[in-house]
């Protein structure tokens, strides 16, 4: 990206052509989501089955791959079957028959290595790419999403839903197509060769199969509750963790230590204990279980070993069917026991629903096109109350600005001075009224066209882990570090990146950690004048600055205000005396507008204002 600055200095053009492309990778899927998520809302299953849309060919040699990996199952006990009888019977041609039943064993069974990873590889394939696309879809949809419904939800549930929602997805995917399969085939290869070779065997199954379920079933139910519990505990503590990990820098500057570890304590006890008791209904609903299953298997065994010495079937066919039940019971067991996995990945599937079917997505008409922005804005008449309040915070507020003017907003906390930026960003429609960007009404505007030729430096800085001059060049594709020096000379940042052992190339830290508040502004307003915009919107911090760093922060801005329409909220009123106007803010209105010396001469509020401050 960046060259060295006495190489050739690329000039930083990127034409509005080139970056509005947008990335075609999943492009498809997305829009596929999108409809899916609209249409079947409350489906959780019709949306889990239009995942597979366009993979049925994948779909089918999956299924048949599982067949043949499934076949030792059934064959195994029936070869034991002929071998048993081969050997009881000691017919002639026993030895051939066991030969000839342990040869088609060894086929089946060899067979398995290879079809078990054929099918992985189709269904896993197909699995993971419904994952991959899903991800790629909610972080487009989160990035289509307006700025409104991304300040209401929490980040955290929303990470949380890329991550584990689509996890728990792609979980209930792969489980359940392979368990649900198996379930099916296991079943219907089960009763059709049992009806086939014995009915009374067949009804044997069909009554004492659901009981032996039931009563282990009844004994899991505890222990389905008591890992909730624990899985709740966790989460909790996980919270907790989070929460010290945040607060370690306050509770040492308030020598709280202790009071932290035993926040702590208490939770990892609450574990330890939950902990326990679920190892031992655990072990104990384990023993239960295998108590059940052995006792169903016995009376199976002296049920068919009895019809066996009334020669209704034959010795091998004793241990056939000992198997199948065996196999009966625990596909059905299985089945029952994924139901909470069943129920978990639906529920995610519609928790991806609250992003892919949310509706706030930005208003982007791009009925005009803007071409070169000129800089010049109007507010005509806008009113404007947050979605959620009843009070208006802007009320028939009307203001022109001419390109290349500066204007500072002065006001109280809570006046609106960042929710008329917010209105000029086009984070937030106007509910009433307009906003003429050169003339055009923005509700017609390219809101992309338009932010690429403004910038924006909030009141919170944002900066992201990595080095300096990717923090300053953001997303420009031809920045030179000549570029980058010299919005580096002009916000007063170069005494600090000279003596940085890697200069501009110094990794920030998380959120820019290593630097101070000011350097951390100073940065950020760097990253606007990098863009040589036309119009900048500027909102100050309001945390304090000791006078070194207000200085220069006041000289930068100050650099700012020189080439282009400058949006500027100050909350220290020493910032704005170069600007060409100020308007004081006061619930919502302009009530004083003009020069500095004109409101000081006037003196009104802003006068008033002033006084208190100095
Ligand atoms: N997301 C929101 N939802 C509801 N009300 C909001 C929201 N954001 C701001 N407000 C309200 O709108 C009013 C104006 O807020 P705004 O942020 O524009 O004030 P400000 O003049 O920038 O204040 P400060 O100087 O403290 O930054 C305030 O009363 C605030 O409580
Ligand atoms: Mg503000």
């Amino acid at each position: 990206m960046a060259e060295k600055a006495e190489g050739k200095p690329k000039k930083n053009k990127v034409r509005w052509a080139d970056r509005r492309r947008v990335p075609e990778e999943g492009l498809e899927r997305f829009e596929e989501y999108l409809q899916t998520y609209s249409r079947n809302r409350n489906h959780p299953v019709k949306i889990l089955f239009s995942f597979y849309k366009g993979t049925q060919a994948k779909l089918l040699k999956a299924c048949a791959y599982l067949v043949l990996q499934r076949s030792p199952v059934w064959v195994i006990p029936i070869v034991t079957s002929n071998i048993i009888n081969a050997a009881t019977n000691r017919s002639a041609d026993a030895v051939e028959i066991i030969l000839f039943n342990l040869l088609i064993a060894l086929v089946f069974i060899i067979q398995n290595a290879g079809t078990n990873y054929l099918a992985t590889r189709e269904y896993a394939g197909v699995n993971r790419g419904i994952e991959g696309s899903l991800r790629n879809a909610m972080v487009r949809k989160l990035q289509q999403l307006s700025i409104m419904f991304h300040k209401e939800v929490q980040s955290g549930r929303l990470q949380s839903k890329i991550m584990r929602d689509v996890e728990n997805v792609t979980e209930l995917l792969n489980q359940v197509f392979r368990t649900l399969f198996f379930f099916v085939l296991d079943i219907s290869v089960v009763v059709v060769i049992t009806l086939q070779k014995s009915p009374v065997v067949f009804l044997f199954f069909v009554v004492v199969v659901p009981f032996a379920v039931l009563t282990m079933r009844a004994f899991r139910r505890p222990i389905t509750e008591k890992n909730r519990e624990f899985r709740d505990e966790v989460e909790h503590t996980q919270g907790a963790v989070a929460e010290m990990l945040e607060m370690i820098p306050v509770a040492r500057a308030h020598g709280l230590q202790e009071v932290e570890i035993s926040k702590m304590n208490t939770y990892l006890n609450r574990i330890v204990n939950r902990g326990y008791s679920l190892d031992l209904i655990n072990a104990l609903f384990g023993a239960v279980n295998w108590v059940v299953f052995q006792a169903f298997q016995v009376i199976c065994l002296a049920f068919t070993a009895y019809l066996a010495c009334k020669g209704e079937i034959s010795v091998g066919e004793v241990v056939l069917y000992q198997t199948y039940f065996g196999s009966l019971v625990s596909q059905i067991s299985t089945l029952i026991n994924i139901y909470p996995q069943i129920s978990k990945g639906l529920e995610s599937v519609k928790s991806i629903g609250d992003i892919m079917g949310e509706t706030k997505v930005e208003q982007n008409n791009s009925i005009v096109p803007l071409g070169e922005l000129k800089g010049g804005v109007e507010f005509v008449n806008v009113d404007f109350k947050y979605p959620d309040s009843e009070k208006w915070v802007l009320k028939d507020f009307s203001l022109k600005v001419e390109p290349g003017e500066s204007i500072a907003f002065v006001g109280d906390s809570g006046a609106g001075k960042s929710t008329v930026l917010n209105l000029l960003i086009g984070f937030i429609p106007p509910v009433n009224g307009k906003i003429l960007i050169d003339r055009i009404n923005m509700v017609n505007l390219d809101l992309n066209e338009y932010r690429h030729q403004i910038a924006v430096v909030p009141q919170n800085t944002i900066l992201f882990s990595g080095t300096i001059i990717d923090n300053i060049a953001y997303g420009l594709k031809d920045v030179s570090e000549a570029d980058v020096w010299e919005v580096i000379r002009k916000v007063g940042l170069e005494d600090l990146v000279e003596k940085l052992p890697e200069g501009l190339h110094t990794q920030l830290g998380e959120h820019g950690d290593k630097l101070s508040g000011g350097q951390r502004q100073r940065i950020s307003i760097a990253r606007a004048l990098i863009r040589k915009p036309k119009i900048i919107v500027f909102d100050e911090a309001t945390s304090a600055l000791d006078s070194v760093s207000e200085k220069k922060v006041q000289e930068a801005t100050n650099e700012m205000m020189k080439n282009c329409t400058t949006f500027l909220v100050a909350h220290r009123l020493s910032t704005i005396q170069n600007a060409d106007r100020i308007a004081v803010m006061k619930e919502g209105h302009i009530v004083e507008i003009g020069s500095y010396e004109e409101l000081m001469e006037k003196k009104g509020y802003f006068y008033e204002l002033k006084s208190l401050q100095s």
